[in-house]
């Protein structure tokens, strides 16, 4: 067995319609002061016609696509990290490979909440230490607007819809995955939960208008104990990485950057300080996006590649935490 992944091509993809704390003032009874002194969060995107969770993943696709000069017949498998497909049955990924044209690749969907994007990469990099020539696609795509309750300002507040996405393929030098950990505990899945059936195109709200609960998805927005969640997030996220490191014999000193999934700054400084890593370190983007569960990581990882902040031999840590619950992180020498 040899081999391991590396990405040539980042991607993302955001909705036109930016949601801000003022317009959500307007639907509950929240503050702008409120939302961003809890959550660090000051707009959010939202889909809306023609931004379908596989419409939006298959823009990021042709993006990261382009970055790595790879067409998409040249693809070998297409894995899409989403808890809010159009639909139960095809997977978000066939219509990914339908709508991009990708017909040598297999697809298929995984879901694991907030995490779906590092266990998408896992998977890959699994099938890349047998067949290191593949080409993959990974992609982290959400419409969680479609899905939230927007009278419940527990939670309406928080999320956001967005897509990233990657081409990996085998390394043949230093860089790619160095080490991973993923992990589940599913005892506690009443802490975060979406009993949603999904619907084709539930999602969309028109723009210029602030969004209403969608009769299409009633009955099936989020359950979270927020508290309890964040606490969570906190230890287990913490814990994974100083195991990781320990295993591999890395100290947190030599991390050049932390690209985490994106659900709350509060939660984001926590963990920076639990692991005595300097929050310069972290890369955020909760402040534009919200909560863009499976996407918000790769929509970060390519705003990071695209702004310059990744150097080649750098050493990133991706760390992700959600529903399930689960958990992960991931070492990568870019
Ligand atoms: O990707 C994983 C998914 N989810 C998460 O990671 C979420 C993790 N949890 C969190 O981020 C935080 O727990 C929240 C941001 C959800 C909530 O922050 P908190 O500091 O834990 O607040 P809280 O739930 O303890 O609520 C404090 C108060 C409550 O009022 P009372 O009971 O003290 O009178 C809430 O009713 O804030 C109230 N509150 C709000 N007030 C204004 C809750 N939501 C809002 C709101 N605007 N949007």
């Amino acid at each position: 067995m040899t081999g391991k992944a590396t990405i040539i091509g980042t991607g993302s993809y955001l909705p036109r319609h930016i949601l801000t704390n003022q317009e959500l003032e307007k639907i509950v009874d929240t503050s702008d002061d409120w939302i961003n002194t809890r959550t660090g969060i000051k707009t959010r995107r939202i889909a809306g016609a023609g931004e379908e969770t596989s419409i939006m993943a298959s823009q990021a696709a042709y993006k990261a696509m382009e970055m790595a000069g790879v067409t998409a017949l040249e693809l070998d498998m297409i894995i899409v990290g989403t808890i809010t497909p159009e639909m139960v049955m095809p997977s978000c990924a066939c219509l990914v490979q339908k709508e991009i044209g990708a017909e040598n690749a297999f697809a298929f969907d995984v879901s694991a909440a907030c995490s779906g994007f590092v266990y998408a990469l896992e998977i890959a990099d699994r099938y890349l230490k047998n067949a290191p020539d593949m080409k993959i696609l990974v992609i982290g795509a959400e419409t969680l607007s479609a899905r939230v309750d927007w009278q419940d300002r527990n939670t309406c507040v928080l999320f956001g819809d967005g897509a990233g996405a990657c081409v990996v393929t085998g390394s043949k030098a230093e860089d790619g995955l160095l080490a991973s950990q993923l992990y589940s505990d599913g005892r506690l899945w009443q802490l975060l939960s979406l009993d949603a059936v999904p619907r084709r195109y539930c999602p969309v709200v028109d723009y210029g208008t602030v969004p209403e609960r969608n009769s299409f998805c009633d009955g099936s927005a989020f359950n979270m104990v927020g508290k309890d969640v964040f606490k969570y997030a906190v230890r287990e996220m913490g814990d994974a990485v100083e195991n990781l490191l320990n295993r591999e014999g890395i100290t947190v000193n030599d991390i050049n950057l932390m690209i985490p999934h994106q659900a709350n700054i509060r939660i984001l400084k926590s963990l920076a300080e639990r692991v005595n890593l300097s929050f310069k370190k972290v890369y955020t983007t909760i402040q534009k996006y919200g909560n863009s569960s499976a996407a918000s990581l790769p929509i970060a990882l390519d705003e990071a590649n695209r702004e310059g902040r990744l150097q080649k031999g750098n050493l990133l840590l991706f760390s992700v935490f959600g529903g399930g619950f689960t958990w992960g992180v991931v070492l990568w020498r870019w």
